[in-house]
């Protein structure tokens, strides 16, 4: 039985729905190609910033048991190194080019999307309003109305398709509020979904010490630790957003995740956690996985599941 992974969104065609998380095998121009030479069916760049960051003190990153907790606090070569890769990016052959972006400030944010705008470069901006690890400043998508506002300004100075990554949310009340929120914005066309939970806090009880330096130890987790909260929020922004594409991430580490995430709505998933452990090869695994999957049920297309989700 034939089985066709490719999805078809905002005008584009990816070859099958997985690439890599921002954060993920994406600062250097080497990352960013081992990921478009690789099995996955779409790329995006490390959340970048105006201004080339260090990021935070090592050690910032630690593999758990259950995922990785981090607090890398966007360490990157600054929004130019990005967009000099997208202009010399092969667009046409196929897998599509996201940028995150990552301003320290909406004007940053502002500023790099009149850049690209400028530009007219063939990629779609993901959004970062939920970086958790940047001292001093809050996870922006916490804040409702601050979201709106950056929103609206935002769709003042970019006129294509764009999209947000969210935090998770937790309560019913705050998947309406922040759903009504973006549900007033044409050109914010998909969101990701989730980042890590912030500001954990894993502890070596051999050292009795954490495991990350930055922040007194706190730092994102990813992985396992993550996987049902992630779907809850594809679920249910799938649900409340029906006209906008969800991109799920958060907990992928086989085909049986990435079907679930699709279960839930997803339209494309991205993978972070494992492919950090796994390295690229990780992508080609999950879709054979994936296919295995996809055979067994007699699905030949993703749209045969995607978003049909019972409930028992
Ligand atoms: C980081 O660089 O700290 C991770 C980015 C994020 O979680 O948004």
């Amino acid at each position: 039985m034939t089985v066709d992974l490719s999805v078809s969104w905002l005008g584009m065609t990816m070859p099958n729905p997985l690439y890599n998380a921002s954060g993920v095998m994406c600062r250097s121009v080497e990352e960013l190609e081992r990921v478009r030479l690789s099995a996955a069916g779409a790329v995006i760049t490390k959340s970048c910033t105006l201004d080339p960051r260090e990021g935070n003190p090592e050690p910032r990153y630690a593999s758990t048991p259950l995922g990785s907790i981090n607090s890398m606090g966007l360490p990157n070569a600054g929004y130019r190194y990005y967009f000099d890769y997208a202009r010399r990016y092969p667009h046409h052959a196929g897998k599509p080019l996201f940028l995150s972006l990552s301003g320290l400030s909406l004007e940053d944010n502002l500023t790099m999307l009149e850049a690209l705008a400028v530009e007219q470069l063939p990629c779609l901006p993901e959004i970062n309003l939920s970086c958790p690890n940047v001292p001093g400043k809050p996870q922006l998508a916490y804040d409702f109305a601050a979201t709106a506002i950056a929103l609206a300004e935002i769709s003042r100075a970019w006129h294509g398709p764009f999209g947000v990554k969210l935090p998770p949310y937790f309560d019913p009340v705050h998947f309406v509020e922040m759903a009504h929120v973006l549900g007033g914005y044409a050109g914010l066309r998909f969101i990701t979904c989730i980042n890590s939970i912030g500001n954990g806090l894993v502890i070596d009880v051999e050292r009795e010490s954490t495991v990350i330096r930055p922040k007194q130890g706190l730092g994102g987790l990813g992985g396992d630790y993550v996987l049902p909260t992630a779907l809850a929020n594809v679920r249910e922004f799938a649900r409340l957003l029906p006209e906008k594409h969800v991109i799920g991430c958060g907990g992928i580490r086989s085909g049986k995740e990435a079907f679930m995430h699709i279960l839930a709505g997803a339209t494309a998933v991205q993978v972070g956690t494992c492919l950090h452990e796994e390295g690229e090869g990780a992508f080609e695994r999950i879709l054979g996985e994936l296919t295995d999957i996809m055979r067994a049920k007699g699905y030949h297309r993703l749209e045969d599941f995607r978003g049909r989700l019972k409930v028992c």
